[in-house]
């Protein structure tokens, strides 16, 4: 392979610059051309790439977000859109392909090798760690991170007002990011979408809490949690308690997807970033690098997209035992 391409696709995640760096040093120190894409499927489809050199991820090793820009493309969904970007790659001569992402982002790669076989190999970038196939994603350490940050600063007004906060953090379909804040942030309850807390347990549960005498409390909200968003959560529950507590709700929203990776983040992603090279050069196609046991492994697109990542459900247990 004398050839590739590197780029960035779905949310963007702290990390994701020392992927990219990964990609084109390694891609450079074994005698590889290397371009990037930029805006991910939608760049490959208005052909927006460039050549890359050690050069171009000078000083990037630090910075959030994504230097290649990342997108959702709704374009490359269609037949018509990936024959769009199957000519663009060939115009450029384009032989394999680094994919930095998620699960969109690897569903999109296993149809467009299927169709026009150009072997792609993944690097898993979200922060919501929930890709089967990797202990961890890039983007997820510095998120949670983020989250904690945020969760001992309102503690620390909730504490001063004797309040109940509902904190919603991100994670559509994952509650990873909620149950590690929740548990670094002392949190009183964690609500995730693998595991319904029903309004009921919720109440039960902050009462319990103001029978020890407890003044205020954190419950922490992945987004994706079956009882709704945390405002409509915090809504249910001050109809049922209305008068007894001051409830207030913080939805963190992006800031967890932005700010300076975390060492781990970057050595993750560094390991994630050659690894995925090294394995396209090595004849790997269709399949995710990922980090098992501390072991660099390879897994098929297709299992990361069908295969469900389960939450440690014992963590869960372990939040309302240390919150008594
Ligand atoms: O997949 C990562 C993620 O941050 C989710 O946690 C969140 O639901 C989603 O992306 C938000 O996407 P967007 O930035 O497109 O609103």
């Amino acid at each position: 392979m004398k050839r590739i391409a590197v780029f960035t696709s779905g949310g963007d995640a702290p990390g994701m610059n020392a992927c990219i760096r990964a990609v084109v040093r390694g891609a450079v120190y074994h005698g590889i051309e290397v371009f990037g894409i930029r805006k991910g499927y939608n760049g490959m489809i208005e052909g927006d790439v460039f050549q890359m050199s050690s050069h171009s991820v000078s000083n990037i090793v630090q910075r959030g977000g994504t230097i290649l820009k990342s997108a959702r493309s709704k374009e490359f969904l269609t037949p018509e859109g990936r024959k769009k970007a199957y000519d663009q790659l060939q115009k450029h001569g384009i032989e394999g392909l680094v994919a930095i992402g998620g699960n969109g982002t690897f569903t999109g790669a296993m149809v467009f090798q299927r169709e026009f076989g150009i072997p792609t190999v993944g690097a898993p970038g979200t922060i919501d760690n929930d890709l089967y196939g990797t202990d961890y994603t890039i983007g997820y350490d510095t998120a949670v991170n983020t989250a904690l940050d945020a969760i001992d600063r309102i503690r620390d007004t909730a504490s001063s007002h004797d309040r109940i906060f509902f904190i919603e953090v991100m994670g559509r379909d994952s509650g990873y990011i909620a149950i590690q804040s929740g548990i670094a942030g002392g949190a009183e309850l964690v609500m995730v979408p693998e595991v319904l807390t029903p309004i009921s347990e919720v109440i039960n549960t902050l009462q319990q809490g103001w029978n020890r005498s407890k003044s205020s409390s954190i419950v922490v909200v992945a987004e994706g949690d079956e009882e709704g968003n945390a405002s409509q959560i915090a809504e249910k529950i001050k109809k049922q308690v209305d008068g007894q507590v001051d409830i207030r709700v913080t939805t963190l929203g992006h800031t967890q997807r932005g700010g300076s990776p975390s060492a781990q983040d970057r050595i993750l992603a560094s390991r994630l970033g050659l690894g995925a090279l090294e394995g396209l050069m090595a004849g790997q196609s269709n399949v995710m690098a990922g980090i098992i046991n501390n072991e660099l492994v390879y897994t098929p697109f297709e299992d990361t997209i069908r295969l469900p990542k389960p939450i440690n459900e014992d963590l869960l247990r372990m939040v309302k035992i240390l919150s008594i």
